[in-house]
């Protein structure tokens, strides 16, 4: 059930440890056990806190941006694009006013390109529709293009400090592991009532960080904790995938704007059909206009 070289006092003795936790699944409102449970988290959190640029701050553009991009990519690759992206783009209406050539040219690296286009988009509707202030409120939020409703709830928590109840990966894996020790395909809606439960509503960013860091540790103790969740996917392999296909041709637009069907194909190492089929996706998704033969990347202009 472990990985090799625990590092730290609480897990060896899992999932006993956590039973007691249990309890709170049925009882109402037992205060001390929630206590103890924040306890836990937050004794992790004092010295095994990760820094991050988009944490601790006060510009909700930036929380913004931080939470699109941690969607589906890895903290580690977002630290790393995260500076340039927000150099580039420092506050809502710059990225509004960029061309999508620019912004997509900032996203290579992160994956899941989709987002780029989404979060353009979501910064577009913010400066017309909200006069450039990140809505605070998750309604509003989850209607914007990309966004859904936890990354809407976790946008309002972390740049407006707002005590919402909303489960991502990490923070699944640490209720799966405290609450449910055993059992297995656990749906998140008997997860989010303890979320609710458990929450730190003096002050829900530093519990909502502290969580995270505390299920990131349990990915590397114990094998897989989401696993048990009756919402776990595993992600397909990135080689050879269609994901692959779309990302190869976004790269090659993005770099040479426009392209004939016959060169683009014969400029990448994948199949004409693959190819051809992941073009008409990415037309009816938006990102490109295929005119005839000529396949050009969606300009800013182009995309309003
Ligand atoms: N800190 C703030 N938001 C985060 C997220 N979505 N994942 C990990 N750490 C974060």
């Amino acid at each position: 059930m472990f990985m090799q070289n625990i590092s730290w006092k609480l897990l060896p003795e899992y999932p006993h440890k956590f039973e007691k936790f249990t309890r709170l699944r049925d009882n109402k409102n037992d205060a001390e056990l929630i206590t103890d449970f924040q306890r836990n988290i937050y004794e992790f959190y004092k010295t095994h806190k990760r820094p991050m640029p988009w944490r601790d701050i006060d510009d909700p553009y930036r929380v913004l941006v931080s939470e699109v991009m941690l969607q589906q990519t890895q903290v580690e690759r977002i630290i790393k694009m995260y500076p340039p992206f927000i150099d580039a783009f420092p506050a809502i209406d710059v990225l509004a006013k960029a061309p999508f050539d620019k912004v997509f040219a900032l996203w290579q690296g992160l994956g899941y390109n989709r987002r780029a286009l989404f979060l353009h988009r979501c910064s577009k509707i913010i400066v017309e529709r909200f006069d450039s202030v990140i809505p605070n409120k998750p309604d509003s939020l989850a209607e914007l293009p990309g966004l859904g409703w936890a990354t809407a709830c976790s946008i309002c928590t972390f740049a407006y400090n707002m005590p919402l109840a909303f489960i991502e990966t990490n923070i699944r894996s640490v209720y799966l592991s405290f609450f449910f020790p055993d059992e297995k395909n656990v749906p998140d809606k008997h997860i989010l009532p303890l979320v609710e439960k458990t929450l730190d509503y003096d002050n829900p960013r530093q519990w909502y960080y502290a969580l995270m860091d505390y299920g990131v540790m349990l990915k590397k103790m114990l094998k897989n904790p989401s696993r048990r969740s009756a919402h776990h996917t595993k992600q397909s392999p990135f080689d050879g995938s269609f994901r692959q296909v779309r990302g190869a041709v976004m790269k090659q637009l993005t770099e040479r704007g426009s392209l004939s069907k016959t060169d683009l194909c014969s400029s990448l190492a994948f199949s004409n059909d693959a190819i051809l089929a992941a073009v008409m996706c990415l037309e009816s998704e938006g990102f490109i206009i295929v005119n005839n033969d000529c396949i050009t990347l969606k300009s800013d202009e182009l995309a309003q």
